[in-house]
C-alpha cells in the first residue's frame, strides 16, 4: 500500500497548488467603468433603457414585430428557468454579449456601457420578474458534484459514470445516471448500472447491475448564506445477478440527507449522512455512512471554463457489533467542457485508507450533461 500512500500525498500536494493557484487566479479584474459618468439609474430604469426594447418590459420576452429578429428571447418570469443560472453566468453573458456562452449573437455585450454594479443591479431587477424568487433554490447553490457524494442541489442532468479496478480482480462498473427536477423543491433519479467483472472460473462476464430509483427534496436553502440541505430517499431493487457480483441480492432503502455550502473565494463543502437499511440483513447487513467534500472553482482566465478540484471523505459502517469503519479518499478533478458550461467531466481515484488489503482503489470518472441548458451538440 506504499503506493497508495504516495499516491495520496502526490495528490494532495497537486491539489494544494491547484488551491493555490485558483485562489490567486480568483481575484477578477474590474469591468472597464463607463467613460462618461452618469447618474445612478436603479436597476428597473437600466432595464427599460437598456433591456427592454428585446426582453419585454414584463420580462417575458418582446413581441418579435417589435425586436424585428426570430430568435426567441427567454421568459425571465419562469422561475424554474430564471434561478438556476447564477449572477455570475448572466453577468458574464451581458458583459460580453450571448457568444461567450455560444448563445446568439443578438444578445448584445454591455461591458462597455455598464459597469459591473450596473449591470448586477439590472440583474437583480430582472430576477424579480419570477415572483416567488424565496421558494426557487438559486443556481449559486448547485455545486460541481463530486464523484461519490450526492448533491444536495434538484438537478436536472444526465451523466455517464465509470469505475474500475486498479487493483485486485479486473471489474468496471458503469452508471447511466437521469435525474429531472419536480417543481421548485424536488427531483427525481433514475440510475442503471451495468458492470463487467473477470470472475476466477467464469472469465469476464457482464450484465445488469442494481437498478436505484430515488428521490430528492431541498429542505432548506439560502442565497444569501450559500447553503443548501436537502432529504433524499433511494430504492435499490436487486436487478443485479449476485453470483456474479453484479449486485447485493435484496433489495435496499437508502434515506440520507445532503448539505451544500459556499465558502470565500469560490470554494464549497458538501456533504451527504445516510443508512443503506437492507430488506434481508442475512443477505446484506444494514450500514451507515457518511461522506464529505471540499473543493474549488477557478479558470485560468477571466473567461476560461472553470475547473473545481475536489477531495472527498467517505465513511461507511456497518450496523454489526464487531464492523470496522471503512475509509476511503477521493481525490478528483472537474473540468468544463463546453463553452455552455453545461458538459463537464470528472476524474479521480477512489483510495481505501482502511482495511487496505481487502479492499481495491478505483479509477473513477464521468461525464455530465446539464441537459436543461442546451442540447449535448450545441453551445461549444
Ligand atoms: C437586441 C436585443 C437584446 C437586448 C437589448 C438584450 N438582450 Fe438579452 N438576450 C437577447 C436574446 C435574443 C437572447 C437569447 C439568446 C439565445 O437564446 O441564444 C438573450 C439572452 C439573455 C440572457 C441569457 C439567458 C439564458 O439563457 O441563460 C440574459 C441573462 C440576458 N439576455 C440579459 C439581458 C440584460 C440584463 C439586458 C440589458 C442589459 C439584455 N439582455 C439586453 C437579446 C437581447
Amino acid at each position: 500500500m506504499i503506493e497508495c500512500r504516495t499516491a495520496i500525498l502526490l495528490l494532495l500536494a497537486t491539489g494544494s497548488v491547484l488551491w493555490g493557484a485558483s485562489l490567486a487566479l480568483g481575484a477578477k479584474p474590474k469591468a472597464a467603468r463607463p467613460s462618461v459618468p452618469r447618474p445612478y439609474l436603479s436597476g428597473q430604469q437600466l432595464y427599460r433603457d437598456a433591456c427592454a426594447s428585446c426582453h419585454g418590459v414584463d420580462g417575458r420576452g418582446a413581441a418579435r414585430y417589435a425586436t424585428g429578429f426570430d430568435v426567441a428571447t427567454p421568459d425571465f418570469t419562469d422561475c424554474s428557468f430564471a434561478t438556476r443560472e447564477p449572477d455570475a453566468d448572466w453577468s458574464t453573458i451581458v458583459q460580453e454579449g450571448g457568444p461567450v456562452r455560444d448563445f446568439d449573437r443578438l444578445m448584445p455585450a454591455f461591458g462597455d456601457e455598464l459597469s459591473e454594479e450596473e449591470i448586477q443591479r439590472t440583474l437583480d431587477y430582472v430576477r424579480g420578474f419570477c415572483g416567488d424568487m424565496s421558494c426557487w433554490p438559486r443556481g449559486e447553490l448547485n455545486f460541481p458534484r463530486p464523484l461519490v457524494t450526492s448533491k444536495a442541489y434538484p438537478e436536472d442532468e444526465a451523466a455517464v459514470s465509470t469505475s474500475v479496478a486498479l487493483e485486485g480482480q479486473n471489474a468496471v462498473f458503469n452508471q447511466l445516471i437521469y435525474e429531472t427536477r419536480i417543481g421548485a423543491r424536488g427531483a427525481a433519479e433514475v440510475v442503471l448500472p451495468v458492470g463487467f467483472n473477470q470472475l476466477e472460473q467464469q472469465g469476464w462476464t457482464g450484465g445488469l447491475g442494481d437498478v436505484v430509483l430515488a428521490t430528492k427534496w431541498a429542505l432548506f436553502f439560502s442565497h444569501h448564506t450559500g447553503s443548501i440541505a436537502s432529504a433524499a430517499l433511494e430504492a435499490v431493487l436487486p436487478t443485479g445477478r449476485e453470483d456474479r457480483g453484479l449486485g447485493k441480492g435484496v433489495a435496499i432503502l437508502e434515506p440520507f440527507f445532503a448539505i451544500g455550502q459556499a465558502l470565500p473565494a469560490d470554494s464549497f463543502i458538501q456533504g451527504q449522512v445516510g443508512a443503506e437499511l437492507s430488506t434481508d440483513p442475512d443477505k446484506a447487513s444494514h450500514e451507515l455512512f457518511w461522506r464529505a467534500v471540499v473543493g474549488t472553482s477557478f479558470s485560468f482566465t477571466r473567461l476560461g471554463r472553470p475547473f473545481s478540484p475536489m477531495i472527498e471523505l467517505l465513511g461507511a459502517r456497518e450496523f454489526e457489533d464487531e464492523a470496522e469503519i471503512q475509509w476511503d479518499l477521493v481525490p478528483q478533478l472537474q473540468a468544463t467542457l463546453s463553452k455552455r458550461q453545461h458538459v463537464l467531466a470528472a476524474a479521480g481515484v477512489r483510495i481505501p485508507v482502511s482495511q487496505v488489503s481487502e479492499r481495491n482503489a478505483y479509477f473513477m470518472m464521468y461525464l455530465l450533461w446539464d441537459w436543461y441548458d442546451g442540447s449535448l451538440f450545441e453551445g461549444w
